[in-house]
């Protein structure tokens, strides 16, 4: 009896430290293959984790059209969008207004209230939203209405004598201009 028990110990013993081995070299090889995988992954991946969305300039047209605008000039812009793999073309309406110091400047057509589309009046000389009656002056500010700011000026600047834009969405019902798309 106390001779099988030494032998089964004696033969345990190196099968349990051959399996240990064996176990131990393949949680290396896991833990390389996870460090190998990572950079990998996050290559793949980069376009959908991105939270940035790229906005190519768009074409208002040229700048001598605008040298001389008394009023708002309005404008349908082809506006294209890059948010990871994904990208979207779409025609938006802007505003070509004025500075004080005499340079363009655009104003998205999308209400701060609610996003309806704002409406320039000629005869009353003011911006008028149709949803619920907010009223902007001639350069987008606030003039009444639920509206909690003035019209969303867009980034805007002369490239080779063409006034270019880049469209952006701002949010919502916020008294700040806070970019979300
Ligand atoms: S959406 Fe313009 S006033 Fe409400």
């Amino acid at each position: 009896m106390r001779t099988t028990e030494v032998a089964s110990f004696a033969e345990g013993k190196p099968a349990s430290r051959r399996s240990y081995i064996g176990w131990l070299v393949g949680l290396c090889s896991a833990g390389v293959g996870a460090v190998l995988a990572v950079p990998l992954i996050r290559f793949s991946l980069y376009p959908l984790r991105a939270n940035t969305t790229e906005v190519k300039w768009s074409d208002v047209g040229p700048a001598s059209d605008f040298a001389s605008v008394t009023s708002p000039v309005q404008r349908a812009v082809t506006v294209e969008q890059i948010d990871g793999w994904h990208k979207t073309v779409s025609e938006k309406i802007v505003y070509v207004t004025k500075k004080p110091h005499g340079q363009p400047e655009v104003l998205s057509a999308v209400c701060p209230h609610l996003g309806c589309s704002v409406q320039w009046n000629g005869s009353k000389q003011e911006f008028l939203c149709p949803c619920h009656g907010a009223v902007f002056s001639p350069d987008g500010a606030r003039v009444s209405g639920p509206t909690p700011r003035g019209m969303d000026s867009l980034e805007s600047e002369i490239q080779n004598g063409r006034l270019m834009v880049r469209y952006r969405y701002f949010r919502q019902l916020i008294p700040t201009k806070e970019i979300v798309g």
